[in-house]
């Protein structure tokens, strides 16, 4: 059960937040209010200032302009006090490789002065949600990535944060363990954890958060609900054609109410009505295409672009 209600104040409250590196400005001036309970995700190209942003959150980086209170506490003045009640998964694992699984969590549990006896159980249930008992005395060296993943996941719990931060917390790991950590965030939400989560992976925003924006170049671009994001910026379905655009013009020419976009070589045609489409392209011998409904990739890539986003 979420035991959150409408009547609690945000878990982060940021009002003209900015962060400036010298000249460069990588937050710029956002506004958020992040209801406490459920999942919120941070979504952007890469450098759009999800990292930065989250880091103000944590008190690791001060804003350069603008007020923020996380937990209603007053950032950066009463980051101490908040990190107590927070975990944290950064975006790089910084597990302490000298250690074991086991030291790993004791090591980060003596952080917080929690009462041992309790604790040395709680790190034992935490062990079995990760699924790293059998782990319990290996060495960090020796742990695969998903592995430490996990790892960092259970010591981000050790203080039973209300707030859960998780920098990509599935990047770069295998379906198997992508789908375990996302029941493990699933049953924690419903806990009453609150997740603020940052992600390049849109099939994980849309199965965890129930709310998030999408940030570029330092600015919240839209906030909402996946699937209303998903109504509201693309039609209900798209069809990838691999052809030419003037081949799609010409074989889709009767039909009306499709927008066309051409990525190399595969045509995406976004349609509310997919089933004239897919008459015309049935009559073609040897066309290639994929029907699908539209998802919130295809949101992020309309609102942020398709050409790579260098770092500046
Ligand atoms: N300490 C720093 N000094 C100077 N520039 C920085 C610093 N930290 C971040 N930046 C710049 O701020 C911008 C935003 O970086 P940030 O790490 O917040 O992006 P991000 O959205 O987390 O990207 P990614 O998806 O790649 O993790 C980038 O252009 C980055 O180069
Ligand atoms: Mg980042």
């Amino acid at each position: 059960m979420n035991s959150s209600s409408v009547s609690d104040p945000p878990i982060v409250l940021a009002k003209n937040l900015s962060k400036r590196f010298g000249d460069f400005l990588a937050v710029d001036d956002i506004n958020l209010s992040v209801p406490t309970g459920g999942c919120f995700g941070l979504l952007g190209p890469n450098g759009a200032g999800k990292t930065t942003t989250l880091r103000m959150f944590l008190g690791q980086s001060h804003q350069s302009s603008g007020s923020l209170h996380v937990l209603g506490q007053v950032m950066p003045e009463q980051t101490r006090s908040v990190r107590r009640k927070i975990g944290v998964v950064p975006q790089l694992d910084n597990l302490d490789v000298d250690f074991t699984v086991i030291e790993n969590l004791k090591v980060y549990a003596s952080f917080f002065a929690l009462n041992f006896r309790d604790i040395e159980s709680y790190i034992d249930e935490l062990l079995v949600m990760v699924e790293l008992e059998d782990k319990r005395n290996t060495r960090i060296s020796e742990l695969s990535g998903g592995m430490k993943r996990r790892l960092s996941i259970a010591r981000a719990l050790v203080n039973k944060p209300k707030l859960l931060v998780l920098d990509e917390p599935t990047t770069g790991l295998d379906p198997q363990v992508r789908h375990l950590i996302w029941s493990r965030l699933r049953e924690l939400k419903n806990s009453g954890t609150t997740l603020l989560l940052t992600t390049h992976y849109m099939e994980e925003a849309e199965r965890l958060c129930d709310d998030l924006v999408i940030m570029d170049k330092g600015k919240i671009l839209k906030r909402g609900h996946p699937k209303q994001l998903i109504s509201e910026y693309v039609e209900s379905d798209v069809i990838e054609i691999h052809c030419s655009m003037e081949m799609a013009n010409s074989l889709l020419k009767q039909v009306s109410d499709i927008r066309y976009e051409l990525v190399d070589e595969t045509v995406y045609c976004f349609t509310n009505e997919p089933l004239k489409i897919i008459k015309e392209l049935e009559t073609q011998a040897g066309l290639t295409w994929l029907h699908r409904p539209a998802n919130l990739e295809d949101v992020f890539l309309s609102l942020t672009g398709r050409e790579l986003h260098e770092a500046q």
